[in-house]
Parts: structure tokens; sequence; C-alpha cells
């Protein structure tokens, strides 16, 4: 193994000394990587995680080098959202939407484009694994489309790569393609909890950050409007505005999450992005005394967006662990009548319907496969046992589901275990959930090949 991979990085070396750069959009760097470092005339080698870096369009104009993409506070004070591309600057400013929402499930009749960051991720895990039976499997989940979050501003210039690629595979294959993505970068995110806190704060500019994070967002999604783009926005956000404002970071949040959400949906729907607004799920909303005051709050945030017809709903599970539908409740369900998600989708529906909102779901089942391993509902960090679940389909059996979703890319860790981190939460540190975990979003390879291992259905 290790004499042909350093065989193999020979070879790479001797041909990239010829072959000095990476064509636009091509890989430059990552853990492993030993092709070339740097990219063709008109890109810069941007790092996306520690197993990819990308060359993407662009000249490393005034801050000369390589920009480090990873500082969060690079981009936000620049004007330059539309610094990517050269031929953005042709589009209107009209604000009235540049197409019209189709009345039925926006996942019909499109292809989801699979995210290459996660792919990359995916391979990269897959090459670390010796078993060759459980390698293979490993390797085959980069086939299963997940969402992509944009947790960080610096991110957003990938989305114009992945709408370029989707744009040009929609072409040429003749399927039209559906980009997936999270919205995920409010100011004093994750406001009850500690270990997904984002990079901006209230109190430091946030709400203005955050809006030129949407900008910069519906920026890229205008150039490619040939290409279907689903959103799932902020997730937890207005769950928390639901149940937490006992606690004082989520008190103090309340106006400004609205106001930020209220942007996102305003101006993603100039652009035609398809809309599910994060509902937690049924361990949380799904108490029968958390129900109506939700269907509420939803309601109210729907209509104050101007009732968009590009807000097709909610979004449940996401990143949690719960099934769908199950015959027998989780012990740890008990007491409350909605044990599924189904259920809880279903005692939902109604209320919303009531206030005016008509909202269909999708649903995250992506570690969803083993249920009766959480010591209490409430645990939600790298549950210990969990498996891959049902995967992605709009054959979802209820007439309120447009899809079954991966929306967590499963692999990437919930929250760091190290009591020392500064994003620190208790419940990456509880008997039910695996250690040592990395800080969340990073890969944490030992859970992927755990979720791999007890995939459900099997991989
Ligand atoms: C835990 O976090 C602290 C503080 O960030 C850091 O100094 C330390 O290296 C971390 N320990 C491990 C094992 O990662
Ligand atoms: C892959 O294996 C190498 C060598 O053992 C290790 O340094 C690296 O961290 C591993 N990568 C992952 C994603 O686990």
């Amino acid at each position: 193994m290790f004499r042909l991979a350093a065989l193999v990085s020979f070879v790479t070396f001797a041909s990239s000394v010829v072959n000095a750069q990476s064509p636009v959009y091509g890989q430059c760097g990552g853990q492993n990587w030993n092709g070339a470092t740097t990219c063709a005339a008109g890109s810069v080698c941007t790092f996306s995680n520690p197993y990819y870096s990308q060359c993407l369009p662009g000249s490393a104009s005034s801050p000369t080098g390589p920009t480090s993409t990873i500082s969060s506070s690079a981009s936000q004070s620049s004007s330059a959202s539309h610094s990517s591309s050269s031929a953005s600057s042709v589009s209107s400013t009209s604000s009235t939407p540049s197409q019209t929402p189709v009345a039925g499930n926006p996942f019909t009749g499109y292809s989801i484009f699979l995210s290459p960051f996660y792919a990359a991720e995916v391979a990269a895990a897959a090459g670390n694994i010796t078993d060759s039976t459980l390698a293979a499997k490993a390797a085959s989940v980069a086939q299963i489309p997940t969402f992509t979050w944009f947790d960080q501003v610096a991110k957003v210039p990938t989305l114009g790569t992945y709408l370029a690629s989707a744009s040009a595979l929609g072409k040429s294959s003749g399927t039209k393609q559906l980009v997936q993505i999270v919205v995920y970068d409010l100011p004093d995110r994750d406001c009850a909890a500690a270990a997904s806190n984002g990079e901006f704060s209230i109190a430091n500019n946030g709400q203005a950050n955050y809006f030129n994070y949407i900008d910069q967002l519906v920026a890229q999604i205008k150039q490619y409007p040939d290409v279907r783009v689903v959103a799932v926005i902020e997730p937890d956000s207005l769950a928390n505005l639901v149940t937490n404002l006992n606690v004082a970071k989520c008190a103090n949040a309340q106006t400004t999450y609205l106001a930020c959400v209220n942007y996102a949906i305003e101006q993603l729907s100039t652009v035609g992005v398809y809309m599910y607004l994060d509902a937690g799920h049924a361990g949380w909303l799904g108490w029968s005394s958390n129900l109506s005051p939700a269907a509420q709050l939803f309601s109210t945030v729907y209509k104050n967006a101007g009732s968009s017809s590009f807000v097709r709903g909610l979004a449940t599970n996401v990143a949690n662990y719960n099934s769908l539908t199950t015959n027998s409740p989780d012990p740890i369900t008990q007491g409350d009548a909605c044990y599924d998600e189904q259920l809880y989708i279903n005692a939902l529906a109604p209320l919303l319907k009531q206030q005016g909102f008509n909202a269909q779901f999708i649903v995250d089942q992506g570690r969803s496969g083993v249920q009766n391993i959480r010591q209490q509902w409430g645990d939600w960090c790298n549950v210990k046992g969990a498996g891959f679940g049902t995967r992605p389909t709009t054959n979802t059996g209820s007439a309120l589901i447009d899809s079954i979703v991966w929306v967590k890319p499963g692999g990437e860790c919930d929250g760091t275990s190290n009591q020392s981190s500064p994003r620190y939460d208790y419940h990456c540190g509880q008997s039910d959930a695996a250690q040592p975990a990395p800080e969340a979003g990073t890969w944490f390879q030992a859970y992927f090949q755990t979720l791999v291992s007890n995939a459900n259905p099997p991989l």
C-alpha cells in the first residue's frame, strides 16, 4: 500500500514538473495531493478544506499572493460581491423575480448536483480505509447528494464554481441540475448551544455583515438562471426563538435573526431560490405545547417576507437522527405524540395552513439509519452507533413531503469533544457521543466509517 503510494506520488511529481499548473476548477492542493499547486492564468488556488484546494476564476489582483479565504473577515468589508466574475456587471439591477415559481415540487424533473467538496472529502476518507469492502462502500457515498453549507462568507465564491459546473453539466447531459445549499451564517449563530457559533456577532456589525453575505449569494446565483437552487434557511435559528428565549443570547438575537431571515427570503426570492425554513425536529417543536407557537412564528416570518412563493415550506430533522416513520417509538421519545418526523409534519402542517402558510416539507434522513441509540432525545452530537439512512428521494410516501434529503454531510463533525475548546458543548462530551471528536464541520474519519458500516439500508 505504502510503496504504491510512494510510487504514484513520484510519478505524479515527475509529471507535475512538466505540467506545473492546474486548470481552472482543477485541484491544486489538499492532503495527499501530489499534483500541481499553481493555477492556470486567470485563476487562483483557493483553500476549500484540508483535503481540497481548487483553482477558482479570478486574479490574485489587489491582495497579491495566495489570498487566504479562511480568514472570515477577509471579504466582509469589500464591496467585491461581483469580483468573482467579470460578466456579472451586465445583469440587471431589477429586483423582480427573474424566474416564476413552479407550483409543484421543485425537486421534480431535476437531477441533483453532487457537491465536489463532499465528494473530495469522501474520496479522501475512502482512500484511508484499508478494508477493501468497507472502502468501496465508503467511496459510493460520494454519489449520494448532500447539501453544501455556506457557513462562512469566504465560502460563497465556491457556490459560483458549483453553479458553473452544474450549468455546464445541465447543458452537456440534457438533464437540468439542482444545487442544494444551506444558508447558515447568522450573527450570534447557534444562540442556545456552543458548538456551531459563527463568524458574525450582533455587537460587531453582524446584521450588515449578514446582509452582505446574502448579497454575495444572490450575486452568484443570479448568473446561472438555468440551475435550480434549493436552500435550507438557517438551521435552528427560528426554532431557538420558539423555545429558547429564556437563553439571554437568544433573547438578544431575536430581532436580528428575524431581520436577517426576512432579508434572506426576500433577496433569495428575487433570484428564484426555492426555500425551506428550518423547523427543528419532532423532539423539539413537535411537543404539543410547542406546535402552535412554532406555527405562529413560521407563518409570521413567511407573511412578513411577502408570502413569497419561493418559500416552499419547512425542513425538519436537519443534522439530527430521528426516524421519518416508525412502528415502535424510540424510548427516548416517551410522552411525545409526535415521536417521528412524519407525525410532527402531520401535526404542524394544518396549523400552518390555518395561518395562511401552505407549507411542504423536506426531511433530513442522512444519519437516521439506526434508532434507539440515544440516552435522551436532546442528544444531537456525533451520536454513537448512527448509520447513514434512507437515500434522498421524492418518493416519500407523504403528500406533505417533497423529498427525503441528506442535509448534513455525513462524516462532517457535529462538534468537538475537546473541553478546552471555546466551541465545546457538553452534548459532545456525553457518553452517547463519539469521542474524541474534532471541531464542528471538520472531517471525523472514525465517525464516517461507523456511518458507512451501520448504513440502513446498507450501502
Ligand atoms: C483542545 O483545545 C485547546 C484550546 O483550543 C487546544 O489548545 C488543544 O490543543 C486542544 N486539544 C486537542 C487534543 O485537540
Ligand atoms: C489518512 O491517513 C493518514 C495517514 O495515516 C493520516 O495522517 C490522515 O489524517 C488520515 N486522513 C483522514 C481523513 O483520516
